[in-house]
């Protein structure tokens, strides 16, 4: 090594990474409580809440235990939950019709959180994978093999109106049936519930990373695999410009917002959107996303704490404004 060798350059972007205070003054993205939205799973009956073995620090949560994490959420900033429901699998059958059952879990823990913390930001799905005993989105038909469009559209809407109704703030269309957020959005308008807002799960893909939560909320136990097949309504993970066409179509329908799921594989599909559109973005960092740092962590192959703030920075890098991740509660403690 000769210590006098010098390059003239004109350009050393070294320079601005020379201290933490440089660093500080030209960071570009910032990641702030307001961003987070914490799913939640919730569960029936007086029994404790449940851990879920390939979602560490995450609960099936009793009724008790749902108020105490929203109140714990809200202490640290999170201002915003999606709750998810595990459903008694003796409720479940092919036409889902605990799914408009006035006071089904999801309705119930709706009308809950909001009269305790009406100001709490409510989300819930509209989707029928919690109540089909073949944990489908949709209805089936006859023979058994093709999740029907628009009858399935037709009870997300009634489910839609149930949930508006209980209190929720936005609606989650988590389906992928065609027309469903211009139907949803009819449908809210006709019975009154014009200020609740839809945020449309547009671009979802077909993607492995949601085992975990299929364990979490039972589906899969109901289809007898994690790994159904839901590729006749969820996106090919190969298609860039379909997911485009999707989002377009939902943004034309009325959504409020517009998402990305899952995140951290996807984020230029995010970006993709983020140049396309006005509306806000939200991206879903899934179950998978969230299992497989844990799981590196554990086995002390990966730093948990940098890889959750890395993975959560890029998300929100390549565009997204909201991000649902099972980390929000512990982000939130660490900002
Ligand atoms: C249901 C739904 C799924 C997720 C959110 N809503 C699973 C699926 O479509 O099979 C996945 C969330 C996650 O993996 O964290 N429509």
């Amino acid at each position: 090594m000769n210590p006098h060798f010098e390059l003239h350059l004109p350009r050393r972007p070294r320079r601005l990474r020379r201290s933490p205070a440089i660093r500080n003054l030209v960071e570009e993205t910032t990641l702030t409580v307001n961003d987070l939205v914490a799913p939640l799973f919730v569960k029936d009956g007086f029994g404790p809440s449940e851990s879920i073995a390939s979602m560490p620090d995450q609960f099936r949560l009793n009724m008790d235990d749902l108020l105490r994490e929203c109140e714990a959420l809200l202490t640290l900033g999170v201002e915003a939950v999606g709750l998810f429901p595990q459903v008694d699998p003796g409720l479940k059958n092919s036409k889902a019709t605990e799914a408009t059952n006035e006071d089904n879990l999801v309705l119930r823990s709706v009308r809950l959180v909001k009269e305790t913390f009406p100001d709490l930001v409510v989300i819930t799905d509209v989707a029928l994978d919690p109540y089909t005993d073949h944990g489908h989105d949709g209805v089936l038909d006859e023979s058994g093999r093709e999740v029907l469009n628009d009858p399935t559209v037709g009870i997300l809407c009634q489910m839609a109106k149930q949930q508006a109704e209980a209190g929720v703030d936005f609606v989650a269309p988590s389906d992928m049936m065609d027309g469903r957020i211009g139907a949803i959005r009819d449908a809210l308008d006709d019975a009154g519930h014009t200020h609740t807002s839809i945020l449309a799960y547009s671009a979802k893909f077909a993607s492995a990373y949601y085992g975990p939560f299929r364990e979490a909320i039972g589906s899969a136990q109901a289809a007898g695999t994690h790994l159904l097949d839901k590729r006749t309504y969820q996106l090919n993970p190969a298609n860039r410009r379909e997911a485009s066409l999707e989002n377009q179509l939902d943004a034309a329908e009325g959504a409020d917002i517009l998402m990305v799921k899952p995140a951290g594989p996807y984020l230029d599909i995010i970006r993709d959107l983020r140049n396309n559109t006005e509306l806000p973005i939200a991206a879903y960092q899934v179950s998978g996303e969230y299992s497989q740092i844990q799981a590196a962590a554990k086995l002390s192959w990966l730093d948990l704490e940098k890889c959750r703030d890395e993975s959560l920075l890029s998300i929100k890098r390549a565009g997204a404004d909201i991000i649902l991740t099972y980390f929000a509660k512990a982000v939130a403690a660490s900002l």
